[in-house]
């Protein structure tokens, strides 16, 4: 068996140093493989699919996407299934590198949009290891262009309709899938991000060059210039560089004004059937969805946890009005009831504000559409960057990572709030992000107070000897910047992944690279379990049904990793103890 860590009886691995290399890391005891990499064939048409200098479109929606991300794993009637999100895609590296990252056609930009979305696929376990079914009815990809439901109370709004869906019911696609979530019932929860990125805004041709008449001012050409409902998202002229907009009408907001207010929900897949239809759900809110939390109250109810991924923005939670009964239909459990954001009081306690029309002066597909307005109206508390947020099943406690905060003091976004040091917020330039952890009043979900502390600050005691030191749990042994992704097992160990700079140099000398660590709840000890590839950012964890493999997932590496030659290929890898034991 692996060796336990003398005087942390909770781990039972040595932990491992920082590195800076171009590799995966695991403990002594423990060996990890490849899964499936950004291009693999999900079908055998695609089995040539060649990602030599990007890859061709063709086929693009039928092979593993690129960076994955969020992740469940589903046991259904003996499959293993795996439900991944592919959350953006690295233009200079999904187009041939003589373009240096610009899409030169529609073409282009079809590919990117079908290496993005969701991979739904089933796994099973050979003589070379895990490897992904070719051909299974369960393997599905579901991108850019996917028709997607919605549902909820702002289905059919004004704000959600277009010319090319009038009834406001109906999407193509799922963009920025970031964190993931499941439902007591067995579907997947994809959680939209950063869509505000997809979009941007073509400015209108100049007016024909009429002499104006007489006593009257030239009409200058308006610049496209965003609502403030838009600013409040990050919707500008300008995209992050996908170029869709210029390339594929819907994304052109100074044309097609309403498409982003389409963008930004959770969506609802069901693993084990590949034809049904994902389904949006209005009722969880509109922002910038990291992941979705899902448990139930004392009553049934359904709870939904879920943090905005924005500096300055906020952490919500949906109560359903119905229970959850198993067998029994869930239409509207995660529709139907009420949006609260968070308030952290400065003496550790907090209190969820209901966003009603009462509350909040908006009506409820307002509240829906454009959930942060509606947060700042109730003087909800701005947070650090809130990314995971995840429940411990033994304690009644939830846990979410804010990642960090360079931008204290400046205005998030346009319309955000101010955004001073605050309780669970407690620094002025926080480089290293922070885990804050609340337990409901009554351990109850759906309790309006609760009582909260920080699980861990992170920081660098071999730097500072101040906060930015971090907290009593860190030291040189164990030291990390960025937390983000984050899961608890079923042991109530936490598990939290890295997302932040990687030049193990200055403030983050001796980090290393980007990397999983876990933690004692109680105790608060954190040990290193992983490290990843130069680069790279590692996000996405869960089990396989027996619970002797753990799935990882491997995002934006650098280098050639893991092929040693060519691109770097983001890829889903799964870890074993070489005994066959229990991994979490
Ligand atoms: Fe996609 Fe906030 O991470
Ligand atoms: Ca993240
Ligand atoms: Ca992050
Ligand atoms: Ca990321």
């Amino acid at each position: 068996p692996a060796p336990a860590l003398a005087g942390g009886a909770r781990f039972p691995f040595t932990p491992i140093p920082a590195r800076t290399d171009g590799t995966v890391h695991v403990p002594e005891g423990y060996s990890w493989q490849v899964v499936a990499r950004w291009g693999d064939p999900l079908f055998s048409d695609a089995d040539l699919y060649d990602v030599t200098d990007g890859g061709p479109v063709a086929k693009s929606d039928r092979v593993f996407g690129e960076n994955t991300d969020g992740m469940e794993s589903f046991s259904y009637r003996g499959h293993q299934l795996i439900a991944v999100n592919h959350e953006f895609a690295n233009r200079k590296v999904n187009l041939p590198a003589a373009q240096g990252g610009t899409p030169a056609d529609a073409g282009d930009v079809r590919k990117l949009q079908n290496l993005q979305g969701v991979t739904v696929m089933e796994i099973a376990q050979g003589l070379t290891g895990w490897a992904v079914v070719k051909d299974s009815p369960f393997n599905r990809r579901i991108h850019h262009n996917t028709p997607i439901r919605v549902v909820g109370p702002a289905a059919g709004h004004p704000l959600l309709r277009t010319e090319a869906d009038p009834t406001g019911t109906l999407v193509l696609g799922t963009i920025n899938n970031c964190g993931s979530g499941r439902t007591p019932w067995g579907t997947y929860l994809t959680c939209e991000e950063n869509f505000n990125s997809y979009f941007g805004m073509t400015v209108p041709a100049e007016p024909a060059a009429e002499k104006p008449a007489e006593g009257t001012a030239a009409v200058a050409a308006e610049p496209a210039r965003p609502t403030p409902e838009q600013a409040r998202y990050g919707i500008g002229p300008e995209d992050w560089g996908y170029d869709y907009y210029k390339w594929d009408a819907r994304f052109d907001v100074s044309t097609t004004p309403n498409e982003p207010n389409r963008f930004g929900w959770v969506v609802e897949i069901d693993p084990a059937d590949p034809n049904a239809i994902p389904v949006k759900h209005t009722g969880l809110g509109r922002f910038k969805h990291e992941n979705a939390e899902v448990t139930l109250a004392a009553d049934g109810r359904v709870v939904v946890y879920m943090g905005d991924d924005e500096r300055g923005e906020f952490l919500y939670k949906f109560v359903s009005n119905g229970i959850y009964a198993p067998g029994a239909p869930t239409g509207g459990l995660l529709d139907d009831g009420t949006l609260y954001a968070a308030r952290f009081n400065d003496d550790q306690t907090g209190e969820w504000l209901p966003l009603t029309p009462g509350t909040t002066g908006m009506d409820l597909p307002g509240i829906c559409i454009h959930t942060r307005i509606a947060a700042s109206a109730v003087g909800a508390t701005t947070m650090d960057r809130p990314e995971w947020v995840s429940i411990n099943p033994f304690a009644g406690e939830v846990y979410c990572s804010l990642t960090n905060n360079k931008n204290r003091g400046v205005k998030p976004n346009a319309g955000g709030d101010a955004t001073p040091v605050n309780g669970p917020n407690p620094r002025e330039t926080n480089r290293y992000g922070q885990i804050v952890r609340w337990r409901p009043r009554g351990g109850d979900h759906a309790a309006e107070r609760f009582d909260w502390d920080l699980y861990v600050m992170a920081g660098n005691p071999t730097v500072y000897q101040d906060s930015y030191a971090g907290s009593a749990n860190i030291n040189a042994g164990n030291l990390f910047n960025s937390p983000d992704g984050m899961a608890l097992d079923s042991s109530g160990m936490v598990w939290i992944q890295t997302d932040g700079k990687d030049s193990n140099a200055g403030d983050f000398a001796g980090m290393g690279n980007n990397q999983m660590l876990a933690g004692d709840p109680v105790s608060g000890e954190i040990v290193r379990f992983l490290t990843g590839p130069k680069g790279c950012e590692v996000t996405g964890l869960t089990w396989s049904g027996d619970r002797r493999t753990m799935f990882v997932g491997i995002q934006h590496p650098g280098g050639s990793w893991p092929d040693g030659s060519g691109l770097p290929r983001s890829s889903l890898i799964a870890i074993r103890r070489r005994d066959n034991g229990l991994v979490g």
